[in-house]
């Protein structure tokens, strides 16, 4: 029987397997910050706002891909994975960035893309200019078509992002591409496939990052017979995905194996899986002690504003996860995903869906923000890892109101609109009210328009502001280091239908998903979500207090 969250230990915590209790910021390259005026953010610009993360106190930054790419999936589409796109600078630029990271304290892990490579990837060229059946048509995923003359694809399935997911090329063949047309999907039997993604593991390893975040790590491998589904089931929002494309044994041997590549480097760097698999004791086959370290908590991301369905989440995480001795990582917002800050403000705050667009319902900003606070600070007194999506310290809503005309995700494009897809979450950081481009760069261009209402969230206000989502970001950070939350043991209190509340080593830490005020008992206030958070010793609706 595998132990229950309140009787098991915490893995132990050692300098060398930091990731366990850290808080890791998301930095999503193109929106962070620019440096030289083209609109589009890049490494430079990451450099010089390194302070900013300092001051907020994470341990570790995450970088989206900034690798060589025509950027039809926003860089998840790689052409050279040993290079860094022009746009976002250099590779010596990539040096001096984790060399002042790591002088600042600052762990570095960056995107790994395994699944699919870009169309304009060398091999596929020489895949494409080769005749069916050759070796560099086998590092992808080529077959022929069904039918007649060949002109039905090889099988029923469908793209993640819309459409059917095989493509012919001129000779008639088709190749499979789960996601854009633009990725196609490597073919991970092949042993040319295995060996090019240790040389990549190996040239950034040497080159000092800290870790790599595994880019849809259930998908690498399929059933070889690639059969027919009978519906399609792989909505990756679900995080529920089955089917002869998803979670299969194999790609556990694939984690094996770079277990140990990575972990030749020393046992400080690790792996984090974005696997959107379902159960939690699914997820958890991915960090078994001779696979990945981590692998994010879509379980609690997808839980939304909820009592019932976070405590769940929290249960089922922790157990699955302390079962194979590690430690589980907490996330609410990412870039793929709508802002908690407006998910949390919509009639259905568990809604899950890729945006928010003009014509949908539109969050209520206040109450959104209001809950986005309360969760971030649930959130950041669980045991384990924490993963921060940027902007999110400044309370960023989604930008809702976005033209059709600017957008950009391919999933807005290859559903013919109806997914309105996720760029709202991606829009560049405001960092100064009164600068072009609210400081994003130099210059007013910005890749996708901020609107107005970034004004009030810029850096430089929030800064100035006691009582700022950055300044309550800044403080919770600070005091769950000095609690040492991280490595603590989470202890129910008794449940109550919207009362979440639980104890981590000393503190009693309470949140309020009802409607009406709760009283709480007697203990100092260490930190609140909000200034009316606590009133005459009751806890407000959507707020979440620590008490000692
Ligand atoms: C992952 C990334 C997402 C990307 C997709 C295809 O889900 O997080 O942004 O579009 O993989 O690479």
């Amino acid at each position: 029987m595998s132990p229950s969250p309140t009787e098991a230990e915490s893995p132990e915590v050692t300098a060398q397997e930091w990731w366990r209790s850290a808080v890791i910021y998301q930095v999503y390259p193109r929106s962070f910050a620019d440096s030289n005026g083209d609109g589009i953010g890049d490494l430079p610009g990451i450099i010089s706002r390194l302070p900013h993360l300092t001051s907020l106190g994470v341990d570790a930054l995450w970088l989206s891909p900034f690798y060589v790419s025509p950027q039809a999936d926003a860089g998840y589409d790689i052409a050279d994975y040993t290079d860094v796109d022009p746009v976002f600078g250099t590779i010596a630029d990539f040096d001096r960035l984790v060399a002042e990271a790591h002088d600042a304290g600052l762990r570095v892990i960056v995107d790994l893309v395994p699944n699919h490579s870009s169309d304009e990837h060398p091999w596929f060229a020489e895949a494409l200019a080769s005749p069916a059946g050759s070796p560099a048509r086998d590092r992808y995923i080529f077959r022929d078509g069904q039918g007649e003359n060949g002109d039905e694809p090889p099988n029923n399935w469908e793209s993640v992002f819309g459409g059917g997911a095989w493509h012919r090329v001129n000779d008639g063949q088709w190749y499979l591409h789960l996601f854009d047309v633009k990725q196609p999907d490597f073919n991970w039997a092949n042993r040319e496939v295995v060996e090019f993604f240790d040389r990549v593991l190996r040239f950034w390893l040497d080159r000092g990052v800290d870790g790599f975040r595994v880019d849809v790590a259930h998908a690498l491998v399929k059933d070889e017979f690639l059969p027919d589904v009978e519906t399609w089931v792989a909505e990756l929002e679900t995080g529920d995905n089955r089917g002869p494309m998803w979670d299969q044994e194999a790609v556990h041997d694939i984690y094996r194996h770079w277990h140990r590549v990575v972990s030749s480097y020393g046992s400080d760097r690790m792996l984090v899986a974005e696997a959107w698999v379902a159960p939690a004791a699914r997820i958890a086959r991915y960090v078994r002690p001779d696979e990945m370290q981590q692998a994010f908590n879509f379980l609690y991301m997808l839980a939304g504003w909820d009592a019932g369905r976070l405590r769940e989440a929290i249960d089922e995480s922790i157990a699955a996860n302390t079962a194979v001795g590690a430690t589980t990582t907490w996330v609410l917002s990412n870039h793929d995903c709508i802002r908690h800050a407006s998910r949390f403000g919509l009639s259905d705050p568990t809604h899950w869906s890729s945006g928010i667009g003009p014509n949908d319902e539109q969050p209520d900003a206040v109450l959104g923000l209001d809950r986005a606070r309360a969760a971030t600070l649930l959130t950041l007194a669980l045991p384990g890892s924490v993963y921060l999506y940027q902007g999110e310290e400044l309370g960023l809503p989604e930008v809702t109101q976005l033209p059709a005309s600017v957008r950009q995700d391919p999933t807005f494009f290859r559903s013919g609109g109806a997914e309105i897809g996720r760029d709202g979450c991606r829009v560049p950081l405001p960092w100064e009210a009164d600068a072009p481009a609210f400081g994003f760069g130099p210059s007013s261009a910005s890749w996708l328009p901020q609107p107005d209402s970034f004004r009030q969230h810029a850096a430089d206000v929030e800064e100035r502001s006691p009582g700022s989502t950055l300044d309550l970001y800044r403080r919770a950070i600070r005091l769950r280091s000095q609690l040492s939350l991280g490595t603590g043991r989470l202890e129910w209190l008794p449940a109550s239908a919207s009362i979440v509340d639980f104890r981590n080593s000393d503190v009693l830490v309470i949140t309020n998903f009802g409607e009406e005020p709760v009283d709480l008992p007697e203990g100092e206030v260490l930190i609140a979500s909000s200034d009316s958070a606590v009133l005459d010793g009751r806890l407000s609706p959507n707020a979440t207090v620590w008490l000692r």
